[in-house]
């Protein structure tokens, strides 16, 4: 059976035993439909459980597992949260939209979503039981991130950064000889790719729908800086109902489907020297790659004073809109970056919208702020160096590092990624070659959604 695709119940005893004690500590599971559209199926719902504490373990959070909750996060709102970036940030015409990841609920963060996919088929058919299993979850993370885990006992520290996929592979293996532990790999799990795709998808086109009340705007692309892949997902969900070209950004110190290449960076949650398996690489139009040093520069320019002074007094940005740049990550920014640059390849004009999420908050990034000063601006942070970083990094983004996608590039990509799957982590080649059939990844949603 596929990870993630279970849809028969393997282990009765477990199910049973699960919902047993789901029962009996009164826990109910939101279904992944209600989560790809709560304004219709969760209102009530998000209305009973407004006490609930956004940031608690609480399973009542559980329904707020998705992209329409308010800022505060205890209430829905009918459009996700979302920015529009002027053209004053961005130095484009088009317009570059952005779905706020950091209302998600407990880490602010949407990868409570790609974990919530990655769990549901697997307490559906009985393979996890919480009540003798441990889920094990492989991810690198912010020292911000690690805080929540406040047990040290639910980390366990791999070799290197997060691109050293490699390493949390062999550790992932290791502890899966514990028959107590079960391993969620995000980067082989189809239901990441399908609940992205449910959930994120419908959630970015009701944001397009909303801005394009007049009918005037054309949704041209969603570009995702990749990690697993899952939030990728969203990318043919919106191919399929408004066109658009889907975008994939990366490290440009690591730039593995850019050039086969490798290397460390600091955009925390992508690039991990490997083509996940549940990326639709023959969906995809675009590599584009973007350099950490560039994120770090405007984790500066947006989060500090003299940076913030510089954005009001010579970029003519509102504080309202200032203040929302603190909702934007490290990837977020490389999110941004890439939405610039391929707005500039495209040629794109004021009508032309690209899509993109942002995973998480500037919160979670702190930390950051004083190690990239150290690193690129030893002498001080002030609004000359701010002018500096913005020139550099946003109104001097070109079009390098940018690959259009044909058929020859495509295939070197899905190509490299047998290497992983089928040589090292002993996928079978069957299941490895049926990913290359676009209509693989159409009839996946297309049985999760007649389920
Ligand atoms: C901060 C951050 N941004 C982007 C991503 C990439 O998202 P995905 O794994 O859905 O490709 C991740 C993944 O963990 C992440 O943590």
């Amino acid at each position: 059976m596929t990870a993630g695709l279970e849809t028969a119940v393997t282990d009765q005893d477990a199910y049973d035993s699960k919902v047993k004690s789901l029962r009996g500590s009164a826990v109910v599971l939101p279904r992944i439909s209600d989560l790809a559209d709560p304004p219709a199926k969760l209102a009530r719902k998000m209305a009973e459980i407004s006490d609930a504490d956004p940031n608690a373990p609480d399973p009542r959070n559980l329904f707020r597992v998705h992209w329409h909750n308010g800022a505060v996060r205890r209430s829905l709102v009918p459009v996700p949260e979302h920015i529009v970036l002027s053209q004053a940030l961005t130095g484009v015409k088009a317009k570059i939209v952005v779905a706020l990841g950091n209302r998600f609920p407990m880490i602010n963060t949407h990868k409570v979503l790609s974990a919530y996919g990655c769990l549901i088929p697997r307490l559906m058919s009985g393979a996890f039981d919480a009540t003798r299993h441990r889920a094990v979850w492989p991810e690198g993370m912010s020292k911000e991130r690690f805080d929540w885990l406040t047990d040290p006992n639910d980390i366990y520290r791999t070799p290197g950064t997060e691109s050293n996929v490699k390493e949390i592979y062999d550790a992932c293996h290791d502890l899966a000889k514990n028959p107590e532990n079960l391993i969620l790999n995000q980067f082989g799990e189809y239901g990441n790719y399908i609940i992205h795709r449910a959930v994120t998808g419908p959630a970015l086109q009701r944001i397009f729908d909303h801005l394009n009340a007049d009918n005037t705007l054309k949704a041209r692309a969603f570009v995702a800086a990749t990690g697993s892949a899952g939030t990728l997902a969203a990318g043919d969900h919106l191919k399929e109902t408004l066109g658009t070209q889907t975008g994939v950004i990366e490290a440009l110190e690591c730039p593995t489907l850019l050039y086969n290449g490798y290397g460390e960076h600091n955009i925390q949650g992508i690039g991990d020297k490997h083509v996940p398996l549940i990326h639709n690489v023959m969906g995809t139009d675009f590599v584009i790659g973007v350099s950490d040093a560039s994120c770090d520069g405007l984790n500066l320019v947006f989060n500090t004073t003299a940076g913030r002074v510089y954005l009001s007094d010579h970029r003519g940005l509102s504080q309202a809109q200032i203040v929302r740049l603190g909702d934007l990550g490290l990837s977020s920014i490389a999110n941004i970056l890439g939405a610039i640059k391929y707005a500039k390849y495209n040629d794109l004009g004021a009508d032309d919208v690209v899509l993109m999420v942002a995973t998480d908050g500037a919160d979670m990034y702190h930390t950051e702020m004083a190690i990239a000063q150290g690193k690129y601006f030893a002498q001080g942070f002030d609004q000359v160096q701010a002018a500096e970083a913005f020139g550099q990094h946003i109104l001097g983004a070109g079009i390098d590092h940018t690959v259009e996608l044909g058929r020859f590039e495509r295939a070197r990509i899905f190509n490299l990624a047998y290497y992983t799957w089928v040589e090292q982590q002993g996928i079978s080649l069957e299941d490895f070659e049926r990913r290359c059939d676009v209509s693989f990844w159409d009839g996946m949603i297309d049985q999760f959604n007649a389920a």
